[in-house]
């Protein structure tokens, strides 16, 4: 008879041991008990990069990466990028339900009435050097709020929660913008809370002598788009360090501050600005070959943009993107970059290197070209993905503080070093 279990022998000792299979998951501390003396540690699961193990149970993200298939809270990211706005898909995420009408006024209000910064944080951003990098200028930034808040502390404290994750959503935009006017040299502009999310960024952003900012409402809704599509994504490098951290009750400030450090690799939210500067230094169509041929031969080159740990067919938000990419390209002019994307991605779809290997355009190999084309400056491309991203962090840091079964954050390794030894005098080194 069908049973949920799993039986293991070990074939070191003959013993069988029978663990319960759950969610198609096994335990892996139901691993322990399997030893071949007593006094052993017992059996541990291996795993570098995580590859195959569940760190929690989420009820935020689904993804199917054969099938190209992603889900906030159940409802498909197309739905939610056709006809949502970035805002309600932030709710949605952080409170498990599209708000009502009434409850998203009093949502929007409230991230509104949270985007100025404490004036100490411009003389902060002040010591900054001119060519700082905007994404290493942010987590400072986002960590240094911790120090204005110290409340956030309280992190079981469901009220003191709420109120930093408006404060994290709200001022983030407002960060970033002053971290880009920063290395412009360019006085800051204030929130204005008349503008929607997208479109008061845009204008703390772009503002010169104007009275009023006009934002493109083109503009603001390809913005708006990008930020859903890149609110949350499970347990990824950056969500993971946001649990991790926030594992040990820090502040969510300080845990956001360690995931932006992780959104920043190349390898992450990092490869947005890598495909640019990819596309750049390929330059035109016929350096694409030569550019293919060094990436088969060359394990240290990359064709950013391409591959993902969990989609192996397509990534449901490149496709999003490169659709929207038209409809910008009529408003802000053609990139130049886009035939050489183009084209770029055809010949690696038709590469058996890549075609073997199942790798296909992320949500990054797209991005970047309305980046540029929406005037937003290379280097800031991870901040703009950062953004978003607050909200399915604190989404996730909400959901791991809540759930029972979780604990400090804390692997365990396979030691390879050397057995006990004495300590020797400098004098009798060699
Ligand atoms: N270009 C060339 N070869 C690649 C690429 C790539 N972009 N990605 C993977 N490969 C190759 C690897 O060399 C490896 O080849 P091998 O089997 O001969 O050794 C094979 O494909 C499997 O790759 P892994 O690195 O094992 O795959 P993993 O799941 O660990 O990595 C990752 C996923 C990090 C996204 C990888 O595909 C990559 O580096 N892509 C480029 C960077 C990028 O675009 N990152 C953004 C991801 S989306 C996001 O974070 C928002």
């Amino acid at each position: 008879m069908a049973k949920d279990t799993l039986t293991i022998t070990d074939n070191r000792t003959g013993k069988t041991y029978e663990v319960p299979v759950v969610d198609d998951t096994v335990k892996a501390i139901d691993l322990r008990q399997i030893k071949v003396k007593a006094e052993d540690f017992g059996l541990m699961a291996y795993d570098p990069g995580f590859t195959n193990t569940a760190s929690c149970k989420s009820a935020i993200t689904f993804i199917d990466g054969e099938r190209g298939i992603l889900n906030y809270r159940g409802y498909p990211i197309e739905q939610l990028a056709e006809q949502g706005g970035y805002l309600e898909t932030a709710y949605l995420l952080l409170w498990g339900e599209l708000p009502t009408r009434a409850q998203y006024q009093e949502w929007a209000d409230d991230i509104t009435h949270h985007t100025f910064v404490h004036e100490n944080v411009k003389e902060l951003m002040a010591g900054f050097r001119y060519d700082a990098h905007p994404m290493g200028m942010l987590a400072s930034m986002v960590a240094a709020l911790s120090t204005f808040y110290p409340d956030a502390k309280k992190v079981r404290d469901a009220e003191i929660r709420r109120k930093q994750i408006h404060r994290l959503i709200a001022k983030i935009p407002t960060l970033a913008a002053f971290a880009y006017r920063h290395s412009m040299g360019l006085p800051y502009v204030y929130p204005d809370n008349e503008q929607g999310y997208c479109g008061n960024f845009l204008q703390m952003m772009f503002k010169t002598a104007e009275m009023k900012y006009v934002v493109s409402p083109v503009v603001a809704r390809a913005l708006d788009v990008l930020f859903i599509l890149h609110a949350d994504h499970e347990q990824n490098c950056s969500t993971s360090a946001m649990r991790g951290i926030g594992s040990s009750e820090a502040d969510p400030y300080c845990a956001a501050a360690g995931a932006i450090g992780a959104l920043y690799g190349p390898l992450h939210g990092g490869a947005n600005e890598q495909v640019l500067r990819m596309l750049n230094e390929i330059g035109s169509r016929d350096k694409i070959p030569a550019f293919i041929k060094d990436v088969k031969e060359n394990r240290n080159v990359r064709l950013m943009g391409f591959g993902h740990r969990v989609y192996k067919n397509y990534d449901p938000r490149a496709k999003i993107i490169k659709k929207m990419a038209d409809q910008v390209f009529e408003v802000t002019g053609r990139n130049p970059m886009l035939d050489i994307a183009l084209e770029l991605e055809r010949i690696a779809l038709e590469d058996e290197y890549f075609v073997s290997r199942k790798l296909y355009p992320n949500v990054d190999f797209y991005s970047g070209l309305i980046y540029q084309a929406l005037k937003f400056p290379v280097d800031l491309f991870p901040v703009l993905f950062a953004i978003p991203r607050m909200s399915g962090w604190l989404a996730q840091w909400q959901e791991m503080l809540e759930d029972r079964e979780q604990k400090i954050s804390r692997p365990r390794q396979v030691y390879t070093g050397l057995e006990r030894r004495d300590y020797v005098p400098a004098h009798r080194r060699q």
